[in-house]
Formats: C-alpha cells, sequence, structure tokens
C-alpha cells in the first residue's frame, strides 16, 4: 500500500508520462486544483508501476471496465515475462493525499476519505448504512459519529472498488462487517492514511501481510 502526498509530487517532466486520454481527462476537470492533482495522482501511478513492472510510464498501457476501473493491459507484463503473474492496483484521492493499492493477489481495491463536514449526517447514515452498521452506534447524526461513518464508507467504497462496480450497487446493501457483496467475500480491512482521513483497502484475497510505504 502506498501513501501518496499529492502536493509534494514534482510534475516536471510528468506531463510526458500521460497518455493522450488521460490528458484530455485532466483538461476536461473543472479547477486547476482538481486538474493538478489527477495529474500528479497518474503520474505516481505510472511511476510507480514502472518500478514494479520495469516497464517505462509512458508506456503503460491502461484499459478501463464497464465502471471506469482502470486496470494494465498486459498485467504481467514487466521485463517481456509473458508468463509473469497478473499484477493488480487500484487508486484513490481525497484532499491532497491518495492511497494506491499494488498485489498480485488477484481484484484489489482502495478509498481513501477525508473525514469532512456532513450536511445531513443522519439521513445519510440512514439511507447508505445497513441494519448492522446503523447499530454499531445511536448518534448518526452527532459530529462524534463522523470519522466511523466516513470508515464505513472508506470500507464500502473499497469493496465496490475492488470488484469494479463503483457507485453502482446500494451502499446499504454493500457489507462492510462481513466484507459481502452479492454473495462474494472479500478480505476488507481499514487503513489509516493519517490525521483526519479515513480509508480502507479490499482484496480478493488475504495477503499474509501488508507493508505500507510512501510517495514521493
Ligand atoms: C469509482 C468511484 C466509486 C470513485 O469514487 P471517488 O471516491 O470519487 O474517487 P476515488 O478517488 O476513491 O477513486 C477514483 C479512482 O478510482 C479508480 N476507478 C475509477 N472507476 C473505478 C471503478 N469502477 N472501480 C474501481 N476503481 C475505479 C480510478 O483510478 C480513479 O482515479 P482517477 O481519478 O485517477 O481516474 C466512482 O467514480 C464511481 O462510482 N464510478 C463509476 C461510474 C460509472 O459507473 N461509470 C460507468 C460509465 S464508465
Amino acid at each position: 500500500m502506498w501513501r501518496i502526498d499529492l502536493s509534494a509530487c514534482d510534475e516536471t517532466g510528468g506531463g510526458e508520462l500521460l497518455s493522450s486520454d488521460e490528458r484530455a481527462r485532466a483538461e476536461r476537470l473543472v479547477g486547476a486544483k482538481a486538474r493538478a492533482r489527477f495529474r500528479r495522482a497518474r503520474i505516481s501511478l505510472r511511476r510507480l508501476l514502472s518500478e514494479y513492472l520495469q516497464v517505462a510510464p509512458a508506456e503503460l498501457a491502461l484499459e478501463y471496465g464497464e465502471h471506469g476501473k482502470p486496470r494494465l493491459v498486459s498485467p504481467g507484463a514487466g521485463d517481456g515475462a509473458a508468463d509473469a503473474p497478473p499484477f493488480f492496483f487500484n487508486l484513490s484521492h481525497s484532499g491532497g493525499l491518495a492511497l494506491c493499492a499494488v498485489g498480485q493477489l488477484g481484484e484489489v481495491g482502495v478509498d481513501i476519505e477525508r473525514i469532512r463536514p456532513l450536511s445531513y449526517p443522519g439521513p445519510l447514515a440512514r439511507d447508505h448504512l445497513s441494519p448492522e452498521e446503523r447499530r454499531l452506534r445511536s448518534d448518526w447524526e452527532t459530529e462524534a459519529a463522523r470519522p466511523e461513518f466516513f470508515r464505513i464508507w472508506a470500507r464500502k467504497e473499497a469493496l465496490l472498488k475492488a470488484a469494479g462496480l463503483g457507485l453502482s450497487r446500494p451502499l446499504d446493501r454493500v457489507d462492510t462487517i462481513r466484507g459481502e457483496l452479492d454473495g462474494r467475500s472479500w478480505w476488507l480491512t481499514d487503513v489509516f492514511p493519517g490525521e483526519g482521513f479515513a480509508g480502507a483497502v479490499a482484496c480478493a484475497r488475504r495477503p499474509a501481510s501488508m507493508r505500507r510505504w510512501s510517495w514521493p
């Protein structure tokens, strides 16, 4: 698991590493901050994947699933080894930080959320948490419950992203207590990206251990 400080990422020369569709996407984003964050996250992702796969960052080809999940076109194509095990990754960014999960144990999903004020915390919890999740506390409408709400929210998104579904499922049916989605079980755990943030990662198989690094 990589924690990426987007404000510390050097963009110098990085624009050339991006594909034409990534550059076009950056241009479509509203606001210089959003554009810089997207670019920095993709430049960092390419540099990271390049280290693992021994392929130049600009040469990494990405394709997208039905709901937009990016994946490597030739997942095991490190060093020309056609029989290398597939390589999986997923990326999430929020409030100047990003998380990038990488591995070879199967599909992976990651989410980071800045813990921020919510206009309607009570209705959000009622509509999007499962009955078991709601029962974890009785004060969802209060400020005190906010970190827990975002912790559960990050777990939901990590599960949905591992399955490549994005927010295409009713969130109250995503079971973050058992780590189940559409009858399938996932390994799911919390990640602590830093003060004021919540995070989670889900993977098709339980890793023997999860190592954490910082980028750059
Ligand atoms: C995926 C999704 C949950 C991301 O939510 P978010 O909290 O706003 O954003 P995050 O920062 O956590 O994740 C964004 C990253 O996840 C990845 N991602 C995008 N779609 C994904 C999906 N379906 N599954 C897993 N990962 C996905 C991308 O790397 C993206 O980063 P990018 O901005 O560099 O492209 C949300 O965008 C979504 O539901 N998308 C689906 C939209 C859809 O169904 N589209 C269908 C037509 S393509």
